[in-house]
């Protein structure tokens, strides 16, 4: 299992260019299914989870090809509307496949995805509204079966979901656009990633009203056509990065990114004392001597992302002061914090509440990476720490943070990515 070597103290310092984002491109790529005629997708991230999501819509007989950063599809090879366990444990996004399937063949059999690291994950949401639009859903055996009404095609109906939930928000946007008649959702996840595949869908000839609020009107329509679409920026991999400047008195410009996909986090960034400065498509964070200490809530969007709940905890715990953290979102993201506390972080949880006594320095530590967004927690604390640290379990970066090693180094960490169980190349 692979490993990173990390030797501090680095000053994180540089410039970076941002990947596509990782929770865009998978709903578009799902998306994709929806279309008669070819798509290409550009700016497409080369990462763990979109080769399995890809692999999974080919393993269904669609022509889905990717060359560097593009994916082209064409679906008129379609022989099945099967997604197997095998590869959804894998990737819990997978379920994105089902909403695609039931709207246009009427039909999809997709295994239900597991839990993960982070919390149960359920999926309660997307076949309560799946059902809201007149198709018949069974779970037998850990699938979920799923069939439109008689004549093949889903129903447009009102339906309000429970809770804010972006995968469920997107499966149903996806579903309903070739229902009959118009659906009403309300109750909607307004995150960029979303907006991002409402405004493909729009482009394909969807007919959709509301992108980015909370209420969403979709009228359906009889069949979407290829687009060329390019996938937004990544705001969580843009906003790892920034907090490694502050983390270590550095200066990092992001590129090739978006400032208004990520307000709420510069907002934390400057109350913790971080000069950022933005343009259309850039953002650079400089940081002078320690962070203060802030509280973070984790809402849904435009609130504080709790994707980037780890990475601010990271920052929190060198910071001059006490912090407080409240995850909202997931019932169990806090493994990074026995592993912060290896590297000599000082945190107490209690429930959902994290508290953060701000240390001076951190030091180096064998740790080990527990869910995506942790593990570049702790490449970010490694390389703020004075000493060499190894990270285990790195195949969890490698899901969600595209040419990671490189894109570290030139921002100045000294990292290695190693092998125990391969003999060491001089
Ligand atoms: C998406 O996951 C992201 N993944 C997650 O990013 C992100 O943390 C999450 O949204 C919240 O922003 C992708 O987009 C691929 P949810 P998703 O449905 O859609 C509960 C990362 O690190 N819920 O918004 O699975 C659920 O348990 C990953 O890149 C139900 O109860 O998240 C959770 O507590 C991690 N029933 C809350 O809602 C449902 O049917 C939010 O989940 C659906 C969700």
């Amino acid at each position: 299992m692979d490993q990173f070597l990390i030797t501090g103290r680095s000053r994180i310092a540089g410039e970076v260019s941002i990947s596509g984002a990782k929770n865009a491109a998978l709903p578009l790529l799902a998306a994709m299914i929806l279309a008669e005629t070819p798509t290409t997708l550009r700016n497409v991230p080369s990462l763990q989870d979109v080769r399995t999501l890809i692999k999974l819509i080919s393993g269904m007989g669609i022509d889905v090809q990717k060359e560097g950063n593009t994916v082209t599809c064409d679906t008129s090879s379609i022989a099945n509307y099967f997604a197997p366990y095998e590869l959804v444990k894998t990737m819990r996004a997978s379920i994105l496949v089902l909403g695609p399937l039931l709207a246009r063949f009427g039909e999809a059999e997709v295994s239900l995805p597991g839990g993960c690291a982070i919390g149960s994950r359920p999926v309660d949401q997307h076949l309560k509204a799946f059902a809201a639009l007149g198709a018949h859903i069974t779970v037998e055996n850990g699938y979920v079966k799923a069939k439109a009404p008689k004549g093949g095609r889903l129903i447009g109906c009102e339906f309000t979901f429970d809770m804010v939930t972006v995968g469920g928000t997107e499966n149903v946007i996806i579903a309903a656009t070739l229902a009959k008649g118009t659906t009403v959702l309300e109750n909607c996840a307004r995150e960029p990633e979303v907006v991002d595949l409402a405004n493909m869908l729009v482009a394909m000839g969807a007919k959709i009203s509301g992108i980015g609020t909370s209420i969403m009107t979709i009228e359906g329509v009889d069949s979407l056509k290829g687009c060329d679409y390019s996938v937004v920026a990544d705001r969580i991999e843009t906003g790892s990065y920034l907090a490694g400047a502050l983390m270590t008195g550095g200066d990092v410009l992001t590129k090739n990114t978006n400032p208004n996909l990520l307000h709420p986090v510069l907002k934390k960034f400057e109350e913790m004392g971080a000069i950022i400065t933005t343009g259309d498509d850039w953002i650079r964070a400089q940081m002078h001597g320690r962070p203060k200490p802030v509280d973070i809530r984790t809402q849904p969007h435009p609130g504080f992302p709790t994707d980037m709940q780890a990475q601010l905890m990271a920052v929190c715990c060198l910071a001059d002061g006490t912090s407080t953290i409240i995850e909202n979102i997931f019932e169990n993201r806090y493994m990074h914090v026995p592993e912060l506390k290896r590297l000599g972080a000082n945190i107490k949880v209690d429930g959902h509440t994290a508290i953060i006594r701000g240390v001076d320095s951190f030091n180096s530590a064998p740790v080990m990476a527990t869910d995506l967004r942790a593990s570049m927690s702790l490449v970010m604390a490694a390389a703020a720490a004075e000493g060499q640290s190894v990270i285990d379990r790195i195949y969890h970066i490698d899901r969600g943070y595209e040419n990671v090693e490189e894109k570290l180094r030139g921002l100045g960490v000294t990292i290695e990515r190693i092998n125990p169980n391969k003999p060491h190349k001089p």
